[in-house]
């Protein structure tokens, strides 16, 4: 069973983890599970017995890696500007955007498993970034934000659904939106521009193709 501490959840990371680049961004390093440290492959019996939530932290997804890409490579977007990363699982984009040159960084996720794996990965990129478990939909986007950005969140129908409406509202109070997506059953394409388009290698063990092509989009 992991420890129910910070701690516990940080040594758990440590130990069932590498640090190694995601292939899409690699100027980042990340600590992910992979073919040794195959935490993917736990049943949820064997997850529900250590205590572990499925564990979306241990994989960058090819939605974020576009996103990350996409803010790497246009760092005016984030430049000296308040961001959240919404659903930031191990951090990847929040940290692309404490690189490109985001003033703050927010990283919101309501599994406290990410609070110890972005925080391990801030430090190994040299960032810092701060973290919220609250459920940010439960409430409009904080006025504070000038950028919300999401990565691969449309991969289940009610999130998918209130994310976007979530987005929108943001949007609506002048927030700057961008979201990575590769095709996702839920996303919806209506209303969105998009801005770039990437092949993402990914991995079988999680999805259907070893390259998924994925695109960022914004709300105009
Ligand atoms: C497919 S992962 C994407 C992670 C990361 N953005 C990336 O692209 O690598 C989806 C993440 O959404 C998080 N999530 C689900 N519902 C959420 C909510 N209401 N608020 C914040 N995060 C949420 C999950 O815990 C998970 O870490």
């Amino acid at each position: 069973m992991i420890e129910a501490s910070l701690a516990g959840r940080r040594a758990f990371i440590l130990e069932n983890t590498r640090l190694q680049a995601p292939p899409h961004t690699p100027e980042l390093r990340l600590r992910l599970a992979d073919e040794i440290t195959p935490i993917w492959k736990l049943t949820e019996e064997a997850l529900a017995e250590i205590g572990l939530p499925p564990p979306f932290w241990a994989f960058a997804w090819a939605g974020g890696q576009a996103l990350a890409r996409y803010v790497l490579d246009h760092p005016e977007v984030v430049a000296g500007k308040r961001v959240i990363d919404f659903a930031s699982g191990s951090g990847l984009v929040a940290i692309a955007a404490m690189k490109a040159g985001a003033a703050s960084v927010l990283a919101a996720d309501i599994d406290v498993f990410c609070e110890a794996a972005i925080g391990l990965n801030a430090e190994a990129n040299g960032v810092e970034v701060a973290f919220t478990e609250a459920n940010l939909l439960d409430a409009a986007p904080p006025s504070s934000a000038e950028v919300l950005l999401a990565g691969d969140i449309c991969y289940e129908r009610p999130m998918a659904e209130a994310v976007m409406a979530w987005l929108v509202q943001g949007r609506a109070a002048g927030a700057n939106v961008l979201i990575g997506d590769p095709g996702r059953t839920y996303f919806p394409k209506d209303g969105l521009v998009k801005l770039a388009e990437y092949q993402v290698p990914t991995t079988r063990e999680l999805e259907d193709m070893a390259v998924k092509r994925t695109s960022v989009w914004t709300l105009p």
